[in-house]
């Protein structure tokens, strides 16, 4: 592809991978949740490789690591950033280049620019943030939001399982939760917002191709459902008689099944059922309920119709079903200017226009894009599989990965030059 052979720089992006990957609360999988022991030693690990490429390195009141590289020349926005970030917290099982991927090339991007002579007319600044995924409390996003200047106070009161509050474990951590607002960036002040990401779909592998740029990032929302039926007696009620809040969530998540179609996926992934027990009708359950769609009102208009048949069901099983809304985020398009630069970037390492596609998942670009305009690298995975210890990027892919995040970076800097 173009004479760039991506094997030195895939081969430093995997040796750092490997060692965030070691980081884990568990043996014999990965997992790392946000403020937790594993995530300082993570964090303490990216501060430690920020500070060896040269970044004046500090930690924020909401956990991010931030590494700043200075304008390397003076001018009219020499105080002006661009950011390059993801995240360093994992699901539960992870693989291990959902979001390190995007951290990692963002510290390698600053070797390599320093090694290569390039000065930049504005600073560089890279990202770790703490709590992309939202695997420990309902909210997600909370290091970019705060960073964008959009997150919402009662967030620190949220709970984990538990008890502890976001607030808690932020003071546990040594952060200072008063200091958030404190944090917000100014747009006047922002560059963009950069990151990789594995793509954590099928699409570019089935394309042959080993980058993509993102189109945008899809509108989710994360909902808590209560149901609230009668505990009884397994052996002495009788079936027409129940108000069984298991059996009514049975139908409840094959409805959501039904609602979901083009463009719009749903997912129950968590349960709890209460009391719990082999001789005891479920009296409660609470379960999560993940929405995601390619347009905002898409999104609303399924979470009215889950709301809808929720009361039929709900009135038919005499139980009470409850859909609150925790988290809510509306798509996030990516910057035309920024594609463009992109895909250019790209182009110059394959040879072929890239594809562009939109992001199912959530990233920090949905709240970074609150602050500024942002822009994706797509990176192909082994067969489209992710939130799954079998996740796998070639060492190559890794490389063009890298480099087409260095080209973007040097691109955007022409073009400031010239502005
Ligand atoms: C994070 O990976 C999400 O999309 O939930
Ligand atoms: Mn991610
Ligand atoms: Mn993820």
């Amino acid at each position: 592809m173009n004479g760039f052979d991506p094997t030195p720089l895939g081969e430093r992006t995997e040796a750092m991978i490997e060692s965030l990957a070691s980081i884990s609360a568990e043996p014999d999988r990965l997992v790392r949740l946000y403020l937790t022991p594993e995530h300082k030693q993570a964090a303490d690990l990216v501060a430690e490789w920020m500070r060896r490429v040269g970044l004046a390195v500090r930690m924020d009141a909401a956990a991010t690591i931030h590494g700043l590289l200075p304008a390397g020349k003076d001018g009219p926005r020499s105080s002006r950033r661009l950011l390059v970030g993801s995240h360093i917290d994992t699901v539960i099982d992870a693989g291990k280049y959902d979001g390190p991927l995007g951290v990692i090339a963002g510290i390698i991007a600053v070797e390599e620019l320093r090694a290569r002579g390039i000065r930049l007319p504005f600073g560089l600044e890279i990202l770790a943030f703490g709590d992309e995924e939202g695997a420990r409390y309902p909210k997600t996003l909370i290091g970019s939001s705060t960073v964008a200047g959009a997150l919402e106070p009662t967030t620190l009161e949220l709970t984990d399982a538990r008890g502890e509050t976001v607030r808690n474990a932020l003071l546990r951590f040594g952060c200072d939760p008063a200091a958030i607002p404190a944090e917000a960036y100014k747009r006047a002040d922002v560059v963009g917002y950069l990151e990789v990401h594995i793509e954590q779909g099928p699409l570019l592998e089935r394309w042959d191709e080993p980058l993509g740029s993102v189109t945008a990032i899809a509108a989710q929302s994360r909902h808590r459902v209560r149901i609230t039926g009668e505990a009884g007696h397994a052996g002495t009620v009788p079936m027409a008689f129940r108000h069984d809040a298991l059996a009514a969530a049975a139908e409840f998540i094959a409805m959501v099944e039904e609602v979901a179609g083009d463009n719009l996926v749903m997912t129950v992934g968590e349960i709890s059922v209460s009391p719990g027990a082999v001789n005891v009708i479920p009296g409660s359950a609470v379960l999560s309920l993940d929405v995601r769609a390619s347009s905002d009102e898409v999104r609303a208009l399924a979470v009215e119709s889950v709301r809808g048949r929720s009361r039929q069901i709900g009135a038919r099983r005499g139980v009470v079903i409850g859909v609150e809304t925790v988290h809510e985020k509306p798509v996030a398009r990516c910057a035309p200017r920024l594609r463009g630069t992109i895909g250019a970037a790209i182009a110059g390492l394959t040879g072929r226009k890239p594809p562009e596609l939109m992001s199912g998942a959530g990233h920090d670009g949905l709240a970074m894009a609150h602050l500024t305009d942002i822009g994706m690298i797509f990176v192909r995975c082994r067969a489209g599989i992710s939130h799954n210890p079998l996740e796998h990027v070639t060492v190559a892919d890794l490389g063009y990965a890298v480099e087409a995040l260095i080209r973007t970076i040097v691109e955007i800097a022409r073009e400031e030059d010239h502005a």
